[in-house]
């Protein structure tokens, strides 16, 4: 089956019109009309309110010509769904974190139907809504990155409190990490069910371990997650950040895109994958500061570096920064376009 659209037959390798593009974190604070219905309504209600998560979802859309919709949610929303007490600050803060076999056990599967009805409404609004027929990816957290935030309580830059807790009970570690894997799993599934078009994991956290951890404890719990989203039929895709140590890890995962940060050369990612993945990157975020003309010459590069061969998303290597002026946005996809 050859797809219309470019970002879909990126996914699958197929040689799409031009090269697809979205941008992480594309919906958010650096668009004025994302503040202006911030300062009248709070991060949680706005993603458990599908008319208003389905708008922001569609937001970037109306401004810029992408080539994906990325549902409007955050990974930490079907973790609030299962019950666990937690908030914005603007970063997810965990009001008792988990640290004991009792509390892992008393963790529900996630339903997604019953507990997070919400999203799976706001996936069929875009889906409903969406301009020029633009698909919409579905999204989860990885489970190590999910499991960094549910120990370690709040945002760090080390996690040092969930990575100690692998060593110090391994056990304990492993089966959290398999309960996010089914409960993402389940939900990735039930978000292509109700109509988003690929799955996104997001491990934001990949690069703190040493290959031997995330083999041994992240992988096997993001392999539960994509066997089971595997039945949706779409493309699923793994962002894997600071992922340099991790390629050759993840290579043999059944995700049909890896996506990576910007301190790798896409041509070195693609050789270490081999042939058989698509890969999604990898500008830095902050090259979005730079002059028109130095833009210019950092997206040629990311392109150059992908290569001609059918199967590279250009996308940021992580999230764009609240800061970015919305015009930078308007050159870069301005600048993929031109030369594609
Ligand atoms: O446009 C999109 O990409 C869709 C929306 C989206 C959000 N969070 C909205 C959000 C997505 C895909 C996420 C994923 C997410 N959330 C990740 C993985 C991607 C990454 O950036 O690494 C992570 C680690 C989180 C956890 C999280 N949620 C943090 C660290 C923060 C605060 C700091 C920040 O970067 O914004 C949040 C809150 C959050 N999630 C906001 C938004 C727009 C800000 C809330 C606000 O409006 O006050």
């Amino acid at each position: 089956m050859s797809e219309t659209s470019a970002f879909l037959a990126a996914c699958r390798r197929q040689r799409p019109s031009h090269r697809p593009l979205w941008v992480m974190r594309q919906a958010g604070r650096y668009l004025p009309e994302y503040r202006a219905l911030r300062a009248k309504v709070d991060f949680a209600t706005l993603t458990r309110t599908p008319d208003l998560a389905a708008e922001v979802t569609l937001q970037p859309l109306r401004r810029y010509e992408m080539d994906a919709a990325i549902l409007f949610s955050d990974i930490m929303t079907p973790l609030q769904g299962m019950g666990v007490d937690l908030t914005f600050e603007p970063g997810p803060v965990v009001r008792q974190p988990i640290r004991t076999d009792a509390q892992i056990d008393a963790l529900p599967a996630l339903v997604p139907e019953r507990d997070v009805p919400f999203v799976l409404e706001t996936v069929r609004l875009v889906r409903a809504g969406a301009p020029r027929g633009t698909p919409l990816i579905g999204f989860a957290g990885g489970p190590f990155t999910l499991m960094c935030y549910l120990v370690g309580g709040r945002p760090s830059k080390e996690f040092g409190a969930a990575r100690s807790f692998l060593y110090a009970q391994p056990d304990s570690a492993q089966r959290l990490l398999e309960r996010l894997g089914d409960a993402m799993g389940e939900y990735l599934l039930a978000q292509a069910t109700a109509g988003a078009q690929a799955l996104m994991l997001f491990e934001s956290w990949a690069g703190l371990l040493a290959a031997r951890e995330f083999t041994r404890f992240a992988l096997p719990a993001v392999r539960r997650a994509l066997a089971i989203a595997r039945r949706a039929g779409v493309p699923l895709i793994y962002y894997v950040n600071q992922g340099a140590a991790l390629m050759e890890a993840v290579a043999d995962l059944d995700a049909d895109v890896i996506g990576v940060d910007w301190r790798m050369d896409l041509a070195e990612v693609r050789r270490r994958l081999g042939p058989g993945k698509a890969v999604q990157g990898n500008l830095d975020p902050a090259a979005l500061f730079a002059p028109a003309e130095e833009l210019k010459r950092q997206v040629a590069a990311v392109i150059a570096a992908a290569g001609p061969a059918p199967g590279h998303i250009f996308n940021l290597g992580h999230g764009i920064w609240q800061d970015t002026p919305p015009e930078a946005v308007a050159r870069l996809v301005d600048y993929v376009h031109e030369y594609t």
